[in-house]
């Protein structure tokens, strides 16, 4: 069977990065037939749209795209492609895993999911300006959640749960001040949890306290499913949990579609040097081939990810190794093949 992608390369380091990924993917023997598209700059340049109806179109076709970091154009107007994407697509769910890979960090044996909520919050910018005393932005009101993104967010925490082997999911919240706000959420969690009962464990922690847990018991997490603006800064102490953004993958997960990526950006800093780490984007990869059921696939690419690093010592310089970003993904693919 021949699994038809979306590939968009995107900008800075995302072209390097997505070569050495592909190459892993490709030595995996499963079969894929790449639909490549653009994006970020590279389509500004192109097309003068960040996101053009081609990449939609293919997206909307395939159902399914791995996407290297985009450079946001600064100032034209021009609108943010992550959110039109995560609107276009209706991807509710932000998957952010994070592993520990390399030995002797100020962390270890850290596992942990982080599923955060993709559409709505505070964070979306679904605001208004209200009227009060004769001002006309004398207050400012956002939706925070509504009902049915709740229970479609946690279900899927639940489900991936399930689906993955885990044992505890943990509801984060600020319900105890935010009692409509947060409560709906935590009542909503409450109440799928019980469907759960027996199979995964349920808790629920307050954000402020779940933000200071991490760093002092952070063993004590599994899956932690949350709304988007907490989940937009839980997700980056995580990832300083295992040593930064270089090995952080994340998912965007809708009913019909998903789009998979690195967390890092473009770095232009270093982009077109061969330097960049494209572990992140390797590890995304991983986490679409289990999505799209093709799990012993998905193990090997880890396996050999973290042989790579660990045993055989071929590190990236942000690693503290000398290995370009191919001769990395070569040295992968070797492991995987
Ligand atoms: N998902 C996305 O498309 C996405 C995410 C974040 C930022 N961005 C965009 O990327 C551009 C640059 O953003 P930034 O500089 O704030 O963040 P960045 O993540 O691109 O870079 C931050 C630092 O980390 C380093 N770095 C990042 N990825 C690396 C890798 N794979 N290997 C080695 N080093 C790596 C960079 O060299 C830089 O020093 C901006 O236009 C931003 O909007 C896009």
């Amino acid at each position: 069977m021949t699994h038809t992608i979306t590939l968009i390369p995107g900008d800075g380091i995302g072209p390097e990065i997505t070569d050495a990924t592909v190459a892993v993917l490709e030595a995996t023997g499963l079969s894929f037939d790449w639909d490549r598209q653009l994006g970020g700059m590279a389509a500004v340049d192109a097309t003068g749209d960040p996101m053009p109806e081609a990449t939609l179109a293919s997206i909307g076709r395939t159902n399914l795209a791995l996407k290297g970091p985009l450079t946001t154009p600064v100032g034209g107007g021009f609108r943010s492609v992550n959110v039109a994407l995560r609107k276009a697509f209706a991807l509710y769910a932000n998957v952010r895993p994070a592993k520990t890979i390399v030995p002797g960090g100020r962390f270890d044996g850290i596992d942990i999911v982080l599923v955060r909520e993709n559409l709505e919050g505070l964070y979306i910018g679904q605001e208004r300006y209200v009227e009060v005393n004769g001002d006309p932005r004398g207050q400012a009101e956002s939706v925070a959640v509504t009902r049915a993104n709740c229970e479609r967010v946690i279900r899927y925490a639940f489900d991936y749960a399930v689906r993955h082997g885990r044992k505890k999911v943990s509801l984060v919240h600020k319900a105890n001040i935010l009692k409509y706000t947060s409560g709906l959420f935590l009542e909503i969690g409450q109440e799928i949890a019980k469907e759960y009962e027996g199979r995964v464990a349920c808790n629920d922690l307050i954000v402020d306290n779940a933000a200071m847990q991490l760093v002092l018991k952070p063993e004590q997490f599994d899956v932690i499913v949350t709304t988007n603006l907490f989940g937009d800064i839980l997700s980056d102490e995580i990832s300083g949990l295992v040593g930064g953004l270089g090995l952080a993958p994340g998912g965007n997960i809708g009913e019909t579609a998903a789009i998979f990526e690195a967390v890092h950006g473009s770095a232009p800093d270093i982009a077109g040097q061969g330097l960049a780490n494209p572990s992140a984007l390797i590890l995304a990869a991983a986490m679409m081939l289990d999505h799209i059921g093709e799990d012993a696939a998905a193990d090997r690419v880890r396996r050999g990810l973290v042989a790579t690093i660990v045993a055989d010592g071929v590190r990236t310089r942000d690693l503290g190794g000398h290995a370009s970003t191919a001769e990395f993904g070569r040295a992968v693919a070797a492991r995987v093949a």
